[in-house]
């Protein structure tokens, strides 16, 4: 089965051709980082009025590299949510008028979900029950996943996503955007043990996360050493270096511990790790050295699957139409969706859980 993915939750305009969930024959990213960078962060209009000139070339060319035409494609799977409504609209309504004229399924993917089937392509089956960590500049939870399709939130954070205090951090030392990459960079050449923070203690027990208080941690810092943001051109002093490898060790730390305490608990037989943060290095060999500890595999997405990709889109929409799941013509972008679909009921009335 041919499946066209297609996805444009945020600053990526992408689309796939996947054959059988699990092989790639194109994918295709038009990135508009270069568009957002001056203002230190994706602007929503810019986002979509972006995503509506790229939309068709992109999907033209991830056919052409498929070497495939439109009459091949069996079916379609979208991004429906959650993200900037703007952007979602392009792809939900670009795909449903594709899918009316070709008379082929559809279906409305969970973003959150795509990032979770990132890992099909280059890794064994997953074996069930999971527990995957999914960690971008949106998003930053962990999920129990007893069986394909069924999620429930165990871990998430109570504030900012681990990504989007990577990007915080890089904006209030002049490193510009996204904040991921050039912290890790920097990291590799600073001493993570130079400033120590504390990692975030969560009142009521839960084995929840936050970093916005990493941040104001951060910030202080910056203030009390007298730091100044680096300008255009500036070659990084050897206290941002630190500072860098401090903070990201920090973030890292935080993650993998709690990763490591719920896989204790729950005992997954793979453990998933997801989504632009798993870029990150440090972060992979952490968690890998924590599964090791456990004896249970880990699995990853390579670099190019971490960060948005319709690919992973296609492979999630794979499992949902072989399961006769279909979008009606009421389907519509939702930047509420939520992807937990177990224990909801328990959960009324008690802290919400919001992906
Ligand atoms: O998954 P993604 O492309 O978009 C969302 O769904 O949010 O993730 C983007 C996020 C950004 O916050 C970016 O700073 C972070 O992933 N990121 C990284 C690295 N590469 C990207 N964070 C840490 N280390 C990296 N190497
Ligand atoms: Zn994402």
């Amino acid at each position: 089965m041919l499946i066209l993915g297609i996805e444009s939750s945020c600053d990526e305009t992408a689309a796939a051709v996947v054959r059988d969930g699990r092989e790639i024959l194109s994918s295709i990213i038009a990135s508009q980082i270069d568009l957002h960078r001056p203002w230190g962060g994706v602007v929503p209009e810019l986002a979509s009025r972006e995503h509506l000139e790229k939309i068709e070339p992109v999907v033209d060319e991830a056919l052409a590299k498929a070497n495939v035409t439109l009459k091949d494609i069996d079916a379609i799977a979208v991004t429906q949510g959650p993200g900037l409504i703007g952007s979602l609209l392009v792809g939900v309504c670009y795909a449903k008028a594709l899918a009316w004229g070709l008379d082929i399924p559809l279906v409305g993917i969970n973003h959150i979900e795509g990032h979770v089937y990132s890992i099909n392509f280059e890794n064994p089956p997953v074996e069930y029950p999971a527990l995957a960590l999914i960690v971008s500049g949106g998003h930053t939870n962990i999920f129990h996943v007893p069986r394909e399709g069924k999620y429930k939130v165990v871990s998430r954070t109570r504030d900012d996503a681990a990504g989007e205090a990577f990007d915080k951090v890089a904006k209030m030392l002049g490193l510009g955007y996204p904040g991921g990459p050039v912290i890790e960079k920097l990291a590799l050449e600073g001493d993570a043990s130079r400033v120590k923070f504390p990692r975030a203690k969560i009142s009521d027990g839960r084995p929840d996360m936050s970093f916005s208080g990493l941040k104001t941690a951060v910030s202080r810092y910056v203030k009390e050493n007298n730091i100044a943001p680096l300008q255009n051109g500036d070659i990084p002093a050897q206290e941002i270096k630190d500072l860098a490898a401090s903070f990201q060790n920090a973030v890292v730390s935080a993650l993998v511990h709690t990763l490591e305490k719920l896989g204790v608990e729950l005992r997954p037989k793979t453990l998933i790790v997801a989504g632009g943060v798993a870029c990150n290095l440090a972060l992979r060999s952490a968690a890998e050295a924590s599964a090791r500890k456990l004896g249970i595999p880990i699995y990853f997405p390579s670099k190019h699957l971490s960060t948005d990709n319709a690919a992973m889109i296609a492979a999630a929409g794979y499992f949902h139409i072989k399961n006769g799941e279909r979008a009606d013509p009421s389907m519509t972008a939702d930047i509420t969706l939520r992807l937990q679909n177990l224990d909801v009921e328990q959960l009324k009335g008690k802290a919400k859980y919001r992906l």
